[in-house]
Parts: C-alpha cells; structure tokens; sequence
C-alpha cells in the first residue's frame, strides 16, 4: 500500500473536481467460482484500490463532497469468520491505514444513502461491472436493477479518467515492478520455445513465474503458434518449428499495478528468412512510435505513424502496392492488423476501461475512427506527460478475413492477393511494450526484454 497521505489526497481531489454530492465507490466482493464457498482469486476494484487502498472484501468507500468527510462501510469479522480466517484487522483500524476516519456497518449504508437521496443530494456511481454490485446499488439506493446503469455518472467517470490518467512516480515505480516479473515470464519461455514442447507448458511457466513475483497475471495468457487468432487463449498446440510463437502476458503486483507485454519468437530460435521479413517491419512500426510519442500528439497520429512504417514494409513484401499515404487513408494495411496500436495501462491492463471505453480513450477534440482498424484504436487522445501507454503493432494473416476482401473487392487498387495468398498459412506477430509519455518525448519502461531478432536469437540459444 501507498502511504495513506497518498489516498487521502486522491479523494481531496476528486471531492474538488467533483464539487457536490455523496460518490459511492464499492470494493468487490468474493466471486463463486463453482460453488459459493470456492470462489476465484479475489480482485479488488480499481477504483477503490485507487482511492481506497484496501484489499478486503465487501467494503465500500463514501466520499461526501459537501460534508467534507470520508467513509468506509464494512462489518467487521466475527469468531465464525476468524476460526476460517486467523484473526483480522476490525474496519477502523484498516480505515485508518488508508486516512479515514469514519466508519460503519453494512446496514447504515442504505440509511445513509437514503438520506442523501431525500435530501436532493445527487448520489454518484461508477457503471458496475459485476451483477453483485449492481444488485448491491439497486438495493442502497431504491433503483430497479435494470435501471440502475443508467443513473451512472458521467462526471465522476470523466473526474476518475482525469485524475487516474496521469501516473505519479510512485505508480510508475509499481508498474515497473510487474514488468521485472514480466521480464522473467518472457525471457523464461523463451527459452523454452523449442520443437515439441506444447503451449501449455509455457503457459503454465509464466503463470508461475508471475506468482513467484508475488501476484497473478493481468489478463489470460496468450501463448500461440496461431497468433493471428487475436486473442487466442487455447493452448494445445505443439511447437513446430516453422511457426512463430506468440506470447502476450503480464502480471500484477501485490497492489495490483499491472504489466503487459508481448513477444513473438521462431520455434527453435532461429527466424527463417519470411520471419524475418514480417518481424522486422512490425519491429520498425513498434520503434517508430515510440520515436514519435510525445506530450502534444494524439496517439490516433501515433497509430498512423506506426501504420505507415506497416504499409512500407508491405509494399517492399510487394504484398500492398500504391503509396504509402493513400494506403493508409484507405486502410489498406488494416488487413493485416485490424487492431489499434495501444490502450492505456495502469491498475488494470486496459487501464479504467470500466468507465467506458470511449471516455478513457478519447477526448472532447480526438473522437474514435470508423475506420476498419483505426476503429479498434483504444486510446486515440492527445498524449500529456504521465500517461502509460502500451505500443503493441503486429501483423496477422487471417485467411478468413483475406477471403472476404478479396470476395468482396476491399481495397483492391492496394492489395497484392496473389502475392498475399503466399503468407495465409504464416500466423501472426506481434511486439508490444508498455510506454510512459514524458515531459518531452516517451521512455518504454522496465529493464529491455529482448526484442530485436539477434537478442532473441541469442536469448533462445542460451
Ligand atoms: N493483452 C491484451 C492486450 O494486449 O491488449
Ligand atoms: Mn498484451
Ligand atoms: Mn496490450
């Protein structure tokens, strides 16, 4: 945990963008897995870990904006909880790590926020996520629970994005730590991608590589020699030399900050000459924006820079033809990467997705493409220093989606099929790291885990 000054001035802050009003912040509760008593590994919610800071279960945060008080509503444990659990901190003593000083039991909260509600006080909540917790707020505050995502607040989405956007030091620190486990998951199966091992069995190592940093992974593993499936999390197939293996995987520290990370290799080590040549376009895209992020620009020019770096390197492949602008107006090289360049990354991989996609991606002046491809762009606003950003370009050759343009004369003026028809069995790559934008220009955070084809030719022959 943060020190407790560090939450207490997050809710200062969000209680002066705010203004007025009572925000509800729920904790998660414990998820029941196959029965009620075997649940899945506890998750906290971001945004109470982030205002909040504490990792027990079915608490909920109460920020009062016009009282000027905080507040934590949770029942303690009692003798039936603890013979399962060992004893426990009561919720004041766990408040007062965090710097709140009030707090009460579960049964004052509708009370409370019934108060509020007859006393004309807008009542503000993030739009739930889990079913629990919207049938918890239909119940608190007297909604039906189809009704209940419509009363979320925008304003304290947009004051949540405004403040959880830009990372201090000490978050950027916590997110550097999952990347030093990250490297340890990446480098590790690595060297295990070998002829005959199967993907489970490198799964299975960065899993436990990230426990052994002391949290889980941030997002299901996607370790795949069919890696234009784009989140293809089966793990079945044997290693063949010939495929390149797909590996995007990150963790999470004890506090949740996370990392996410792909690296895509040759079966055995050593990249053939077709490998090569797709690896080194998606390498020089990924490098390109990096070069280009900066405080200033949006990352939807980002994701064209990088596209244009693409489209090059295809028309050298002679797989797209035409110029490299009119390829990108047109979207052409979206065939082979119908996915954005990046979304922010913070206490969740998506970083504040919960909130809205479009809310934590865009701004008033940057609005989302309709574009195939550049539609996918998660994040496209402009860039302020302290954002967190991952750079992930690749490039996919999906046969199905080849047949469809093809059929259908997508972008026939730039697209090579006959020559393109030779690549429909080669899989995917995909390179991505994660990037804090600084005051002038960015820094791809963490020790570097191998990237170019001689480090991952020497790492696999080590
Ligand atoms: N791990 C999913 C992603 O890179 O967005
Ligand atoms: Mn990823
Ligand atoms: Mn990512």
């Amino acid at each position: 945990m943060f020190k407790k000054e560090t939450y207490a001035a997050r809710r200062e802050r969000l209680r002066k963008d705010m203004g007025h009003g009572v925000i509800i912040i729920p904790g998660n509760h414990e998820a029941p897995c196959n029965y009620r008593d075997n649940t899945y590994w506890f998750r906290q919610d971001s945004t109470f870990l982030y205002f909040f800071g504490l990792q027990r279960e079915d608490m909920v945060g109460v920020i009062d904006c016009d009282g000027g008080k905080d507040y934590i509503f949770a029942n303690d444990y009692d003798i039936d909880d603890i013979i399962w659990t060992g004893p426990l901190p009561s919720v004041s003593e766990l408040a007062a790590q965090v710097g709140v000083e009030h707090t009460g039991d579960m049964s004052q909260l509708a009370a409370f926020c019934n108060r509020a509600v007859a006393s004309g006080t807008r009542v503000h909540f993030l739009p739930p996520y889990r079913a629990d917790i919207r049938a918890d707020l239909a119940g608190w505050l007297g909604l039906a629970y189809s009704a209940v995502d419509s009363y979320a607040s925008l304003p304290l989405v947009l004051a949540c994005v405004e403040q959880r956007m830009i990372k201090s030091d000490e978050e950027i620190a916590e997110i550097e730590k999952a990347i030093a486990t990250a490297y340890n998951m990446h480098v590790g199966a690595m060297k295990l991608a070998m002829p005959g091992r199967y993907e489970y069995e490198l799964a299975g190592f960065m899993e436990g590589e990230a426990w052994k940093g002391n949290g889980p992974v941030s997002f299901p593993i996607i370790m795949t020699t069919h890696g234009e499936t784009l989140h293809n999390h089966g793990h079945n197939n044997r290693l063949e030399v010939g495929r390149m293996l797909v590996m995007d995987a990150g963790c999470e520290t004890p506090m949740n900050y996370c990392s996410d990370i792909t690296r895509s290799v040759p079966v055995g080590g050593k990249f053939d000459a077709r490998q090569r040549a797709i690896y080194e376009i998606v390498l020089g895209a990924q490098l390109e924006a990096a070069r280009v992020t900066r405080p200033g620009i949006t990352y939807k020019e980002v994701h064209q820079a990088a596209s244009r770096k693409l489209a090059e390197g295809y028309k050298e492949l002679g797989i797209l033809r035409g110029s490299v602008d009119d390829i990108v107006e047109a979207g052409a090289h979206s065939l082979l990467m119908p996915h954005g360049l990046g979304h922010m990354m913070g206490l969740d991989v998506h970083d504040m997705e919960n909130y809205g996609q479009i809310n934590v991606g865009y701004d008033s002046e940057t609005r989302p493409s309709e574009q195939f491809g550049l539609g996918s762009l998660r994040c496209g606003r402009k860039l302020q220093p302290g954002f967190v950003i991952t750079d992930e370009p690749g490039c996919y050759f999906i046969p199905a989606l080849i047949d469809k343009w093809q059929a259908e004369g997508t972008c026939r003026d730039f697209v090579n099929f006959a020559e393109l028809d030779k690549w429909r069995d080669f899989g995917g790559i995909r390179i991505e790291d994660d990037v804090l934008v600084t005051s002038t220009g960015s820094r791809i955070l963490g020790k570097p885990i191998p990237k170019t084809v001689e480090e991952i030719e020497a790492t696999m022959a080590s």
